[in-house]
């Protein structure tokens, strides 16, 4: 009997026919509450979108808002080595470093004279390039410099097409990873790489040579101002081509950058400006 009553309890209280409530309300209460979070909801809608849309009026499509005040470059050299930076080769098997000649044919293709001449400007070397927008009014698109891949001389590819590495003495191409706005150098002095042995490897690097020249980044590349705003940009190259370093041994090398506003590696990133790496040239089978 209890079990029947409370069945109907029960009942009562998902349709009650006397009152005409359903779940406990009447159908105006109902409506009221449905309107309230239709209402509700619309209100919140509309604030995301208005808050949305005062967001994306502040944001530049050419420069970030908010960009990470690093202002140490990574550096980056190519051919890639593996994971463990290391360029491990020998002489007398072409295999092993007609892949490192292709990588750096591919990489230097879009530095051809013929293609730079064709996208890029011929700037005044030795000073920036600077392009700055008047006001409101962008200065978009901007220009970018020539670098052409004869600068690199010896490690060009033009008259070696095996960059050196056919006879043990090979080039590595470094580049800084790209700053917005970034202007290297102080007092018209270019930023400029060098490379060097760790502790013990001392004697066996042997000598070294840059391309360009005391191996600048000539200020003429700076600033740059975002892949919108300067399509065509080619970031600056340097050589090193490693003369007469020691075969059959391990060679751990460094490259940094040096400029005189670019501090030498911090607490916080101690791999900033500077790239480490492990070369060897088997010349025995
Ligand atoms: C660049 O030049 C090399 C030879 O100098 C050629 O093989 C290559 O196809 C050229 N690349 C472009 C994109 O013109
Ligand atoms: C790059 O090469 C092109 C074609 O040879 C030449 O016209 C141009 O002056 C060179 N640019 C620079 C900056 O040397
Ligand atoms: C970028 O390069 C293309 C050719 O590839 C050229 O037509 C265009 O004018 C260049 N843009 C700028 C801003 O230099
Ligand atoms: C390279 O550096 C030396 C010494 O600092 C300087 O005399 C020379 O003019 C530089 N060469 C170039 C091409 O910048
Ligand atoms: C190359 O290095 C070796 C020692 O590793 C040295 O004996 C030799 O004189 C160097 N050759 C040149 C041309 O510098």
């Amino acid at each position: 009997m209890a079990k029947d009553g409370e069945k109907g309890e029960w009942k009562e209280y998902i349709w009650n026919p006397r009152t005409r409530e359903f779940l406990g309300r009447t159908a105006s209460s109902w409506g009221l509450i449905l309107l309230f979070y239709l209402i509700f909801y619309i209100f919140l809608a509309g604030l995301f979108a208005l808050t949305m849309y005062v967001m994306l009026q502040t944001l530049d499509d050419h420069k970030p808002t908010w960009q990470d005040r690093l202002s140490i470059p990574g550096m980056v050299i190519k051919p890639n080595a593996d994971e463990a930076f290391e360029i491990v080769y020998n002489t007398q098997d072409t295999e092993s470093w007609d892949m490192f000649a292709q990588a750096l044919d591919k990489f230097l293709s879009p530095y051809n004279d013929s293609v730079q001449a064709q996208k890029n400007y011929e700037c005044t070397p030795d000073q920036y390039f600077e392009q700055e927008d008047s006001g409101d009014v962008k200065n978009n698109p901007k220009r970018s410099c020539q670098f052409n891949r004869t600068v690199l001389e010896d490690c060009s590819g033009i008259h070696d097409r095996y960059y050196g590495y056919r006879d043990g003495k090979p080039c590595i191409i470094i580049k800084l990873n790209r700053v917005i706005g970034m202007l290297p150098g102080k007092d018209g002095q270019p930023p400029f790489v060098t490379c060097g042995p760790k502790k013990e490897d001392t004697d066996k690097i042997g000598e070294l040579a840059y391309f360009p020249p005391n191996g600048t980044f000539n200020l003429m590349y700076y600033p740059y101002y975002g892949k919108k705003a300067q399509v065509n940009y080619s970031q600056p190259l340097v050589a090193v081509k490693f003369l007469n370093i020691t075969a059959n041994q391990d060679v751990n090398i460094e490259c940094k950058i040096n400029a005189n506003n670019i501090p030498a590696g911090n607490e916080r990133d101690k791999f900033a400006g500077r790239v480490s790496f492990k070369l060897r040239i088997n010349t025995k089978n």
